[in-house]
């Protein structure tokens, strides 16, 4: 028999039954769920609802039910449809009916509502301290290398260097609005809404802020239909998350190519890298591509729920049971994604002379050679032009600017004087960018001392 089988006179098709039923999935939820579940049966006692022996009873059989769940005991069956209604049926079995007793002025739909929420809050954490350890991290390879510059790109096109510090540090402060965007999220997430009963309220006199404050909750949501209708926190959290596998992508994709024989900037350790069954050669950057591809999935995800939600009437429909899968795997995916990337950018090798031969391969310094003739007096449009010019006279000789003769120099402008080649030394390049937030040493170590700051409030 069904809890809800009362008003039916057949059995469920099996075929529904396993349709309909989220068991598989929202087990994930047991132990929120049976932690709402003590202190909803604690204010149902403070309140008078039931009786003090009825709530001890019930108390505890749920710390029963989540000791047998935690081992692994307990039989969740399809049968009872999901993690609330397997939890209840659980409890009936351990304590006898009075366990019955627990879903007085409750409905699944507020205590979905509250589980998921609890589940966020403990996510939130989390990913909070996982993306804290990327930024260590990237902040130690910052530290190791003040010094090393590779060519900074625009359009993949070499553009200017910078230093491989300042690389780093850019994630670094990507990856603290993450930790923004999560902690400003908490104070949606953190509303209970529970008391909210199935749509409308529940008639007996229940006091919905004990229970939120039982569950450390900073309020409850102020309307039922809101607090059982809406998963806008779901889909922040979604979204929130799509930022950071953004974030993380992005890097990704930059060690791949960093890794490659053609950039040749990086050498990944071994143990972040994987082998081929066929070709005895290669070491592939696996962990970052995966991290790269289930990127796709983090975003499918948010694009999911949005969907799912667009076209719903209020307050509670069956759709909103698709809410979870796409959580857990947002934030699963996610997880693992960050166990692995710190580690990996913490081992990895920086080759900085393969980075500094690049640099000086190529003409990253022709702006400097343009900002130098106008501080001789010539204006910005015409200096830009005079290099192309000797650009172009470089790509045809097959040299670099900085092997050219004074001479030759001389003869596309003569404002140029021998302090030029000082000034055009990839040293020099980084350091004259000197200006707050600039690739130049002291302004990459101003952003380093910054994010030691923010690491403290964090
Ligand atoms: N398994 C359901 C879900 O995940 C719980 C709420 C069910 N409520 C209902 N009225 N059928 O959404």
């Amino acid at each position: 028999m069904k809890l809800w089988g009362g008003r039916f006179t057949k059995p469920t098709n099996q075929l529904v039954d396993e349709y309909t039923a989220s068991i598989g999935f929202d087990q994930k939820l047991a132990q929120y769920d049976i932690q709402g579940s003590l202190a909803h049966v604690a204010m149902l006692a403070e309140t008078g609802i039931l009786s003090e022996e009825d709530a001890a009873v019930i108390t505890g059989g749920l710390k029963t039910v989540s000791k047998q769940i935690k081992n692994g005991e307990a039989e969740l069956t399809e049968e009872n449809e999901d993690i609330h209604m397997n939890v209840e049926r659980l409890l009936i079995e351990a304590v006898g009916s009075v366990g019955g007793k627990l879903h007085t002025g409750r409905s699944r739909n507020d205590q979905v509502a509250l589980d998921m929420r609890l589940y966020l809050r403990e996510t939130l954490v989390e990913l909070s301290q996982l993306l804290l350890d990327v930024q260590q991290s990237l902040y130690k390879q910052a530290e190791r290398n003040m010094d090393t510059i590779l060519p900074g790109y625009t359009h993949l096109q070499r553009a200017q260097p910078v230093l491989f510090a300042h690389h780093m540090m850019a994630y670094v402060f990507m990856f603290q609005r993450d930790i923004e965007r999560l902690a400003d999220s908490w104070k949606r997430v953190n509303q209970s809404p529970l008391g909210a009963g199935a749509l409308a309220g529940t008639t007996f006199p229940i006091d919905r802020k004990l229970t939120a404050e039982k569950l450390h909750f900073d309020g409850i949501c102020e309307n039922s239909l809101d607090a059982v209708s809406d998963r806008d926190f779901v889909v922040e959290f979604l979204s929130n998350a799509s930022l950071v596998g953004a974030h993380l992508s992005r890097s990704c994709e930059e060690l791949v190519q960093w890794s490659s024989a053609e950039f040749n900037f990086i050498e990944l350790d071994d143990a972040f890298c994987t082998g081929s069954s066929m070709m005895p050669q290669k070491k592939n950057p696996d962990v970052a591509e995966l991290v790269r591809g289930k990127t796709g999935r983090v975003y499918g995800n948010l694009i999911s729920m949005l969907t799912t939600l667009k076209g719903l009437p209020l307050a509670y429909n069956k759709d909103m049971q698709e809410d979870k899968e796409g959580m857990f795997d947002s934030a699963e995916t996610l997880k693992g994604a960050l166990a692995l990337f710190a580690p990996m950018i913490e081992t990895m090798q920086v080759k900085k002379e393969s980075m500094y031969s690049s640099v000086r391969n190529d003409f990253s310094n022709a702006t400097d050679l343009a900002d130098y003739l106008v501080t001789k007096g010539m204006p910005f449009r015409e200096s830009h032009a005079v290099v192309g010019n000797i650009v172009l006279h470089c790509i045809e000789s097959g040299t670099y600017l900085l092997d050219l003769s004074l001479e030759e120099l001389q003869s596309f402008s003569d404002l140029i004087g021998s302090d030029i080649f000082e000034k055009l030394a990839p040293e020099t390049v980084v350091n004259a960018r000197d200006v707050e937030g600039g690739t130049a040493q002291n302004r990459v170590q101003e952003q380093l001392d910054k994010a030691a700051e923010l690491f403290d409030q964090t």
